[in-house]
């Protein structure tokens, strides 16, 4: 496991999030537990494992131990909460977030743009703002996008098992996921991520589940509910919804183009 080597900074946000240099040379952010935002980071860690397995554009992650040796050498680190793990996402240096790029000429993996949308919807992430996405130059003229900060899917970085259980099935409001369907070439690509979140392996969705840090206070009735409410979302809501966010999001956009 990478081991920290230096502390960089404390990033803007809620979450009080830290950037750290290991002991891979690399830059990482790290989330700790946090009181009050007590399922941020089972939300990080459901959100990272599945949106890898999609193939999302999502920073590399991994769950850290930062010792107390190292953390009680900075302030901003020994006022957090100590548990056995962190979650740590690679650190992608010279970036923009969304509200820093004011136009955006073309995204260079706009092939990923439908199964973001989907998987927020999935997950119920009501948090995709400008500033949780990071727009990175890759050809002279566009961009290559990234999705941060799962803090908040299943509607809240604080949530019970009985919010999991009456989540909302309603359009989310995100100018970020406009942006993003002016960039979608096709109905035909929310259909065709729709059938891989479907086919997903249920097994896939518990282990990933089952390996939530037990200090992060998930209890196993929570645990049971996670996979329940996303097989029953997949299943039963994630195909209206993507219908709706067609009708009222994508078409309009698409058809002032004709
Ligand atoms: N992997 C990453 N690469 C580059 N920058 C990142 C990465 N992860 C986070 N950041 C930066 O750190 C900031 C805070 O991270 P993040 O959005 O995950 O946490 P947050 O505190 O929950 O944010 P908010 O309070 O805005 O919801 C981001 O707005 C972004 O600028
Ligand atoms: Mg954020």
């Amino acid at each position: 496991m990478i081991k920290p080597v230096a502390y960089k900074k404390t990033l803007e946000g809620k979450s009080n999030a830290h950037l750290l240099t290991f002991d891979d040379g690399r830059d990482y952010v790290v989330k700790y537990f946090q009181p009050g935002f007590e399922k941020t980071l089972a939300n990080e860690w459901v959100a990272y494992c599945l949106a890898r397995y999609l193939g999302l554009p999502i920073p590399f992650a991994q769950l850290v131990e930062i010792p107390q040796e190292f953390s009680s050498q900075y302030p901003e680190l020994s006022q957090m909460t100590q548990t056995q793990f962190q979650f740590a996402s690679l650190y992608v240096p010279d970036c923009f977030d969304g509200h820093q790029v004011t136009e955006v000429p073309a995204i260079s993996n706009k092939e990923n743009l439908a199964g973001v949308i989907l998987f927020d919807y999935w997950m119920c992430n009501r948090d995709r703002t400008r500033k949780n996405i990071i727009l990175c130059d890759d050809t002279p003229n566009s961009y290559r996008l990234w999705i941060i900060d799962h803090a908040e899917i299943f509607a809240s970085y604080n949530w019970t098992q009985e919010d999991l259980e009456s989540l909302p099935i309603t359009i989310l409001k995100s100018a970020t996921h406009q942006i993003m369907a002016c960039f979608i070439d096709s109905e035909q690509d929310f259909s065709e991520q729709l059938e891989i979140i479907q086919t997903l392996p249920i097994h896939l969705i518990e282990e990933i589940v089952a390996l939530i840090p037990e200090d992060w206070q998930v209890t196993s009735e929570e645990r049971k509910a996670i996979v329940s409410s996303l097989v029953i979302r997949r299943k039963k809501i994630l195909k209206k919804l993507m219908e709706r966010f067609i009708k009222r999001v994508y078409r309009p956009i698409h058809e002032q183009e004709k």
